[in-house]
């Protein structure tokens, strides 16, 4: 039976995929260490659980308007103001299912055939694949280890052609944890300025997960002139750690984008869970002790990733700012005699696919290819698990370098 072309243009998801082969593995009975996962490991906190119970009881298990709960987008007004300063209503605000439906109806609605989204690299992994299913083009900015893995002004400037539609920024970053700063920000305002046809997408999912003072910016903040144009993509999954409540908002001054974002939701899921809805009232509404409290364990984490990463030869590593992973560049390591042995035993081009299949099978670690994200010298570590477990993985990852020499 026939499927769609469309299919032929997409991938799975990668991280998913390793999830899943990191959990087969261990569901075996086998002691795989996982670096997989882009999720939290601490629980959804009470407060917002008796919330969503409280809904539950209440009634409230009913279709919502599409659009999501008034309380819901005034509490994401209000949290905006609040933590942004940036003033909106609450009909600029749409709720979807997590942060990647947002996306998703929102390439849906602003890309016809053959518009071009620039999107930097490493990039997360979704972004090239809901792009190409509605069916735009992509255009990789790419950057290096050298770089810091940000693209400069000029590169976002050549990469602009009439075909270009959108840009996405994120920052902190999936999979670098490379977070702009606000000089770097203004830099692109000035370009994007220039451009009024091109609309900015900012994903700023790990706005809140950042770290050593830095202070988070987007481009709404920093240009009013952009303001009409940028789309906030956010959600509850990584802040509030609620991957599994799927919950995410697209907030944008544009009316037009909002019917069509309405649209769009209106003809595929409808709303977000209306009981997930009122939990997400008392996240959004709540202090941010929670956050701070995991912030810190994810400071310590990438602290002692970041030194132990450091010390390994042949690996090159800079310290993430912000999100929960490390990135480290093993282009040096790909070099040598063994790991090219590696490479045929493996049948691979890829270097990070070869390192990721021999680092499972040979010690059971599960780490994330960086081709996934666009950049193949690279490998995406997750710290949202246990030090106790991240010094175990990389104690066999050491011996797995050290093995290559
Ligand atoms: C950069 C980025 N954006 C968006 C999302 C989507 O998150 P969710 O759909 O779980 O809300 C993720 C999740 O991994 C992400 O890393």
């Amino acid at each position: 039976m026939q499927l769609s072309n469309r299919l032929n243009a997409i991938e799975a998801s990668p991280t998913l995929a390793l999830t899943a082969t990191a959990n087969k593995l261990k569901a075996e009975g086998k002691d795989v260490v996982g670096f997989g996962a882009g999720e939290p490991d601490f629980d959804t906190p009470d407060y917002i659980k008796d919330a969503c119970i409280k809904a539950l009881k209440d009634g409230r298990t009913k279709y919502t308007p599409v659009v999501g709960i008034e309380p819901l987008r005034k509490a994401v007004v209000d949290y905006i103001k609040r933590d942004y300063n940036l003033t909106y209503k609450p009909e600029n605000v749409v709720i979807s299912t997590g942060g990647k439906h947002v996306l998703y109806n929102i390439f849906m609605s602003i890309l016809n055939k053959g518009d071009e989204v620039i999107i930097p690299a490493p990039y997360w992994v979704s972004y090239k694949d809901i792009v190409m299913l509605s069916e735009g083009s992509p255009v990789i900015l790419q950057t290096t280890f050298e770089s810091g893995f940000k693209i400069t002004p000029s590169q976002l400037e050549s990469g602009i052609t009439s075909k270009t539609r959108a840009v996405i920024i994120n920052s902190p970053s999936n999979p670098t944890g490379v977070v702009y700063s606000e000089e770097e920000l203004k830099a692109f305002a000035a370009i994007l300025e220039k451009h009024p046809d091109i609309w900015i997408i900012t994903d700023d999912i790990y706005a809140k997960l950042i770290y050593d003072g830095r202070k988070f910016f987007n481009l709404a903040m920093l240009s009013e002139k952009l303001r009409e144009r940028v789309i906030i993509a956010d959600g509850l999954s990584k802040a509030f750690s609620m991957t599994g409540w799927r919950l995410g908002y697209a907030v944008t001054m544009n009316t037009g984008l909002v019917k069509a974002l309405e649209k769009i939701q209106g003809q595929s899921t409808s709303n977000a869970t209306s009981f997930a809805q009122y939990g997400a009232v008392a996240a959004l509404n709540g202090d941010l002790a929670f956050i701070e409290k995991m912030n810190k364990a994810f400071i310590e984490r990438r602290d002692y990733l970041f030194e132990t990463l450091s010390k390994m030869q042949g690996i090159r590593v800079f310290k993430p700012a912000g999100a929960f992973y490390i990135f480290p560049d093993i282009a040096e390591l790909s070099k040598t005699a063994k790991f090219k042995q590696l490479m045929e035993k493996y049948k691979e081009t890829s270097v990070s696919k070869a390192f990721s299949a021999a680092l499972l099978e040979e010690k059971m670690v599960a780490m994330v290819p960086g081709i996934a994200f666009g950049y193949d010298n690279g490998m995406r570590i997750s710290y949202a698990m246990s030090l106790e477990e991240i010094k175990k993985g990389m104690v066999r990852m050491g011996e797995f370098v050290r093995a290559l020499y």
